[in-house]
């Protein structure tokens, strides 16, 4: 199947230097795709030609053609919500890592079914705002057989499976949290790992310590996982170090960094994400994503999609608030947000419209990407195709 869109005002191909900044974008372009790849990128005046082999012809009528979006950071598998923890902290109250275990109970009394049905439907809902690529965690399960339960349902929806069984320490480990390291690390990775391709650990006050995150990922290392982390959410603390040490693919939410965690990151192959919709929701203050950017980190941006810190799924929302809020250029977040969760997940198929990449696209209805951040909260996603297919 050949697929020709043409008449694209706009098209941003990431086929540059890192970050947005260089010359990723071609105006009246247009883009071959072929079995599910693109095969041609150009412009529309040099696809005149090619239209004639294509079994179809899209004219995406002057407007803007992006990467689909890349969300290297989610929690979909699940039970329940915590809207009413949402509107108490509207009210004031502090958000706390502790919430997460109202949400394990929930999770454990779930069918498999249940939550298959429900990570389907937020896949949908992703789908139909542009997102191509998502990266799912378990971490709601915290005994085996949830985890393993969690691992496997991710599994059949997506290959960026995380297993996060260090999230927190539940109930019924309080207090000995040294054993549940050891159930993590022994038992429920060898359960866990060979649905998973990632092993991540939440290094936090009220989760696990820089010494128990170091057991969990090089534990899950030595199973052949490769580590992400998340790490100062809500303060500082050594997860940063850990992270660059152990080589992680990219430490997330970095809401608050030291100048020594800026200078690991810059000199590091880390990737780091920020997680926009978190200080959203959880009122805390946003990370000053030019300072890290201009110190020469590779930013990426996701959604972190979960029923506690951050219940949205929205790309085009994470990005207009990284722009309004957080310094970033509406072409830095674009990149963040395609290329940027593509470098987060080491993948080099997608996030990027060049010959050989992922036919992965999204037709905005809109001139520009910039529309994404001058447009906040109106659905812009005209048409998304994954793998050359049309899916929205
Ligand atoms: O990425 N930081 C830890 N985990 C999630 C929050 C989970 C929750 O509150 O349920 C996060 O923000
Ligand atoms: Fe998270």
């Amino acid at each position: 199947m050949r697929t020709l869109i043409t008449n694209i005002g706009e098209l941003t191909t990431n086929d540059g230097p890192a970050g947005g900044r260089g010359a990723d974008v071609l105006h009246d372009a247009a883009v071959l795709i072929d079995d599910g790849l693109i095969a041609w990128v150009g412009s529309a005046d040099g696809a005149a030609a090619l239209g004639a082999s294509a079994d179809e012809v899209v004219d995406a009528g002057g407007r803007a053609v992006i990467p689909g979006f890349v969300d290297s950071h989610s929690h979909l598998v699940f039970g329940g919500d915590r809207a009413a923890e949402f509107e108490a902290r509207m009210a004031g109250q502090k958000y706390a890592a502790g919430g997460i275990r109202s949400t394990v109970a929930a999770t454990r009394a779930a069918t498999d079914d249940e939550l298959r049905a429900r990570l389907r439907g937020f896949l949908d809902e992703m789908l139909a705002q542009g997102t191509t690529t998502v990266e799912i965690k378990s971490g709601y399960g915290l005994d085996l057989e949830t985890e393993e339960r969690l691992v496997r349902l991710a599994a059949e929806v997506t290959p960026e499976v995380t297993f996060l069984g260090a999230h927190v320490v539940p109930a019924e480990y309080a207090d000995r949290a040294d054993e549940y390291v050891d159930l993590v690390t022994g038992p429920m990775l060898d359960a866990c790992a060979p649905h998973s391709r990632w092993i991540d650990v939440f290094c936090e006050t009220g989760a696990f310590t820089v010494a128990q995150s170091r057991r969990v990922l090089e534990a899950g290392i030595a199973r052949g996982l490769a580590p992400r982390v998340h790490a100062s959410q809500l303060g500082p603390g050594e997860g940063v170090q850990l992270a660059v040490e152990l080589g992680a693919a990219s430490i997330d939410h970095g809401t608050y960094l030291t100048d020594a965690d800026v200078a690991a990151l810059a000199a590091s192959d880390t990737v780091l994400t920020l997680l926009p919709g978190v200080e959203f929701s959880t009122r805390q203050p946003y990370p000053d994503a030019r300072r890290l950017i201009d110190a020469g980190i590779t930013v990426a941006l996701a959604c972190d999609t979960n029923p506690g810190s951050s219940f949205t799924s929205s790309m085009p929302f994470c990005i207009a608030v990284a722009v309004r809020d957080m310094g970033m250029t509406p072409a830095e977040a674009v990149w963040a947000a395609t290329a940027g969760g593509a470098r987060a997940l080491r993948r080099d198929d997608v996030g990027v419209i060049a010959p050989g990449y992922r036919a992965d696209l999204v037709l905005l209805t809109a001139p520009t990407r910039i529309h994404l951040a001058y447009r906040p909260g109106v659905p812009l996603v005209a048409r998304v195709w994954k793998d050359g297919v049309p899916v929205s």
